[in-house]
C-alpha cells in the first residue's frame, strides 16, 4: 500500500508516505517551506511548521492513541456531519464518523515548493474533499457535495488543537463580538467585548464569521493567525486540570499547552446542502 501511494502521490523528496508505528498511514511533508504530516485515518492532519518556526503550530497528545475506528488527540480531527453528541442517538460516537476512517488518496501536486493533497470519502449520500495545502501558511479546505435528492443539514469542526509554550499566558482575540454558548452550562451570553484567556475550563461556540482570529502566545514570542472561509461558528476549548485528567488520552498538564480554535459550522449555524450542490468551510493558519 505504501509503495503503491508512492508510486502515485508522491513528489519528488517532498511528499512521500510512510507507515506510522501504529499501522496507518501517514503523509510526510518537508520543503523549503513547512514540514508536515497527516494520516489518511480521518484526513487528519497531524503537524505543521514553518521553517521560520523552531516549534510546530499544532499540538499532538503524547498519550494520543492512533488506531483505526478511533479519534486522534490531537492534530485537525474532522468532526462531520454532526458536532458533539449526536442530537437524537445517545449511542453514536461523538463529533461524527469521518474522524475515525481511513480517506482515500485523490490527488497531489507541487506547485513551486507549495504542496497540496486532495483527500476524499463519500459517506450518506455526500461527497466529501478535503484538500490539505502546505506553504509559509497552512490551508484546510472542507467541502461536501450532495449526491441524493434531499437537502442534508450538517454540522462541521475543523478541530484545531494549537500547540502553545503556555497557555494560562495566551490571548485569543476576534470574537469579543460575537454571542457565544458556553457548553458547560448551556447558557447563552452576548458579546464579552474582550479577549479569551484560559483561567478555567474553557468550552465554547461562538456565533457569527470572523474575518481573523489571533491567538497571542506570548510565552513563545509568536502570535498564530486563524482566517476563516465560510465559517459562522468558533469552538474554543481548553480542558484545563479535572477534564485534562479525565481524558484517558490526554496528559494531566496537557492542558498547558494548547488551546482548540475550531473552524466550524454548529447548529444553528449549520450548513444545509441542496441536492446537487457543494458547500465549502476553509481556513488558513500562519504566524
Ligand atoms: C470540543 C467540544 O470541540 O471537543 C468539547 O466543545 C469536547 O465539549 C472536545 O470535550 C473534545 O471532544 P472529544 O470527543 O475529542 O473528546
Amino acid at each position: 500500500m505504501i509503495d503503491a501511494l508512492n508510486t502515485r502521490f508522491s513528489r519528488e523528496d517532498k511528499l512521500t508516505f510512510t507507515q506510522h508505528p501504529s499501522g496507518l498511514v501517514l503523509g510526510n511533508v518537508d520543503t523549503s517551506r513547512c514540514a508536515a504530516s497527516f494520516f489518511l485515518h480521518g484526513s487528519h492532519l497531524a503537524s505543521f511548521r514553518p521553517k521560520s518556526q523552531s516549534r510546530d503550530l499544532i499540538f499532538m497528545s503524547s498519550e494520543a492513541v492512533f488506531a483505526g475506528g478511533k479519534p486522534i488527540r490531537g492534530g485537525v480531527p474532522i468532526c462531520f456531519p454532526w458536532f458533539g453528541a449526536h442530537p437524537t442517538n445517545s449511542d453514536a460516537p461523538a463529533h461524527g464518523l469521518v474522524r475515525t476512517v481511513a480517506w482515500e488518496m485523490l490527488d497531489t501536486s507541487l506547485t513551486g515548493d507549495v504542496v497540496d493533497v486532495q483527500l476524499g470519502l463519500i459517506i450518506d449520500e455526500l461527497e466529501l474533499r478535503y484538500e490539505m495545502r502546505f506553504g509559509d501558511e497552512l490551508k484546510l479546505a472542507f467541502s461536501a457535495r450532495n449526491l441524493g435528492n434531499i437537502a442534508k443539514s450538517c454540522e462541521l469542526a475543523l478541530h484545531t488543537y494549537f500547540n502553545l509554550a503556555d497557555a494560562t499566558r495566551a490571548v485569543v482575540t476576534g470574537l469579543e463580538r460575537c454571542n457565544y454558548r458556553d457548553q458547560l452550562t448551556k447558557v447563552e451570553h452576548p458579546p464579552s467585548g474582550e479577549p479569551i484567556q484560559f483561567v478555567a475550563e474553557t468550552d465554547r461556540v461562538y456565533f457569527g464569521h470572523t474575518d481573523e482570529i489571533k491567538i497571542v502566545d506570548s510565552a513563545a514570542g509568536r502570535t498564530i493567525v486563524l482566517r476563516p472561509l465560510n465559517s459562522s461558528s468558533s469552538v474554543v476549548w481548553n480542558p484545563w486540570i479535572d477534564k485534562s485528567k479525565r481524558l484517558t488520552d490526554f496528559g494531566d498538564d496537557e492542558y498547558q499547552r494548547m488551546c482548540c480554535i475550531e473552524t466550524a459550522r454548529v447548529t444553528p449555524n449549520q450548513l444545509l446542502i441542496e441536492p446537487g450542490h457543494t458547500e465549502t468551510v476553509a481556513v488558513t493558519i500562519g504566524v
